[in-house]
């Protein structure tokens, strides 16, 4: 795959760090799954490195255009170089990358779970759900955490395409003073195996902790997982994680052949999205 040149129609900073950059593609762009992402080329240069993962936040196309919107928080130089870039100028995209998350028509409920900025794929996935023959009748209920009322981003959008959303923040300034997770599992007992799906992106500890609440319960979820990449297409190595052993082929093992010994897959290529019950979360 090669990578498209866009337009950058806007970078605005929406909250404090956290940037909302829209880009027009050329019409032949592939349409992107809710969960995919895209490697954006922060500026000038061939450096891998000068490459950051972005997931797809809105797509929207129509006979004369194609409009991407990615949401990113200043993490480093690439971020911050890519907060310096303006409207006008043009930026190489390549995507979309990964697997999406699997859609469930069937479910009634349909439970996201967004760390910070995890929101932009999840967000993204509410906007499908709703566009479904089904999507009226399907209640989407959105757990959104950040530290602080300041750090609450995509908030009102997610608040347009939910049933019902519940907040947390970390100095209590907004919603429940505490770690999303909790309110989650306050509200295990209205979920269950049969009518409800949970899908959730954010940091390795909320999911981690996420894991434990589900940990017996017969609700599917998929995660989608936020790692360092520099290649995006499976070429570097530089984005393994330690999944459980299923015997399946696609895993890269590593030292040996023998049961129980640890595995790994490429967020990349074979994620970003995973069953959340097939990762060892260390
Ligand atoms: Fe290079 Fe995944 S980022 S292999």
């Amino acid at each position: 795959m090669s990578p498209s040149v866009g337009e950058i129609v806007l970078n605005r900073e929406l909250i404090a760090q956290h940037f909302l950059m829209r880009v027009r593609l050329p019409v032949s762009w592939a349409t992107p799954l809710p969960g995919q992402f895209v490697m954006v080329r922060v500026r000038d240069g061939r450096d891998l490195l000068l490459r950051r993962p972005l997931s797809v936040y809105t797509f929207d196309r129509n006979e004369n255009s194609l409009i991407i919107e990615l949401i990113y928080r200043i993490a480093g130089k690439g971020t911050f170089a890519l907060s310096r870039r303006k409207a006008g100028e043009y930026i190489e995209i390549l995507g979309p990358l990964g697997h999406g998350f699997d859609i469930f028509p069937e479910m009634r409920k349909i439970v996201l779970l967004a760390g910070g900025i995890g929101v932009a794929p999840l967000s993204f996935l509410a906007s499908h759900y709703r566009e479904l023959p089904t999507g009226n009748q399907q209640e989407i209920i959105s757990y959104l955490g950040a530290k602080s009322t300041d750090q609450l981003v995509g908030a009102d959008k997610m608040k347009e395409l939910s049933t019902e959303m519940r907040i947390s923040t970390d100095d209590g300034s907004s919603g429940h003073h505490g770690f999303i997770t909790e309110l989650l599992a306050d509200d295990m007992e209205s979920f269950t195996g049969g009518n409800s799906v949970v899908y959730a992106c954010g940091p390795s500890p909320m999911m981690r902790r996420l894991a434990e609440v589900l940990n017996g319960q017969p609700i599917p979820c998929q995660v989608s997982v936020e790692e360092r990449m520099a290649c995006g297409i499976g070429a570097c190595l530089g984005c393994a994680i330690h999944v459980k052993d299923r015997g399946d082929k696609t895993s890269v093992s590593h030292g040996g052949t023998k049961d129980n010994e640890p595995q790994y897959k490429h967020v990349c290529k074979d994620g970003p999205v995973f069953n959340i019950r097939d990762i060892i979360w260390s």
